[in-house]
């Protein structure tokens, strides 16, 4: 595990940025693992900056995204689907037919086979990640097996409350206590993965992550143990690593 630490939010979305943006530059038929929150946006805003500037070109580039709330429609304002068109997807030139988000109105249990499967067929060159408070990735919340695959949720009350400030104007009424999410295998199943955290409020999540025990209970700990993953902190996030 590498770690690199830059001075803010904003320069860690721009190495974060700069360095899928080579990807694609170097494999225009890259298959990346995308991710939503607040963490990524800085990373897919120099994106489209660099697609409107440079011409980097998402043609030929298939996505997976980590998770979508159960009961959402795709156009509802708040669900995954939503935010990825509306940071990324529909200001660059991806063809929408490679985006993929798990659909979280069918039925979870058909939802997370069909997905499995489409995962188990598509190997993501690069994985993108960010952290919950409590350390979950994707929405795999403490407690998930390492061994996990794609599966329905029952979202933590520490995650709930984080999601409403974040995404719902607070309302925790309205966060869905359901998700299905890709699990820490599928996870893991791409040849690099970058994770990107800011913000004092991750700092002991990050702490765990990089000098915590590696345990179920903290799923971001498991990266620990992968020479291909690569976590970006401003300084507040690192601010308690020893
Ligand atoms: C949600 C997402 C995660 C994300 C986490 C942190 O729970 N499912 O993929 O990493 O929130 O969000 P934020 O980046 O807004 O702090």
């Amino acid at each position: 595990m590498k770690l690199v630490i830059k001075e803010n939010y904003d320069e860690a979305s721009r190495y974060c940025a700069e360095h899928i943006i080579n990807l694609v530059k170097e494999n225009p038929n890259a298959v990346l693992g995308l991710a939503t929150g607040t963490s990524p946006v800085g990373t897919y805003k120099y994106m489209i900056q660099d697609h409107e500037k440079n011409g980097t070109s998402y043609k030929n580039v298939s996505t997976y995204n980590l998770d979508e709330y159960c009961g959402l429609e795709d156009d509802h304002p708040q669900s995954y689907h939503y935010f990825m068109k509306a940071h990324l997807f529909d200001a660059i030139d991806i063809d929408q037919a490679n985006t993929h988000v798990p659909d979280g109105t069918k039925d979870p249990d058909e939802e997370c086979q069909d997905y499995t499967a489409l995962l188990s067929k598509h190997h993501r060159n690069l994985q993108l990640l960010g952290i919950g408070s409590n350390g979950h990735i994707g929405f795999n919340e403490p407690g998930t097996s390492f061994d996990s695959h794609v599966h329905k949720v029952a979202l933590k009350e520490s995650t709930i409350k984080d999601n409403a400030i974040l995404f719902f104007n607070g309302d925790e009424e309205a966060v869905p206590h359901y998700a299905i999410t890709m699990g820490i295998a599928d996870i893991l199943d791409s040849d690099e993965i970058l994770l990107i955290a800011s913000g004092k409020r991750k700092a002991k999540a990050i702490y765990a992550l990089v000098n915590g025990p590696v345990t179920e209970d903290m799923p971001a700990s498991i990266l620990q143990t992968r020479d291909n993953v690569t976590i970006v902190c401003d300084r507040e996030a690192a601010s308690l690593l020893k």
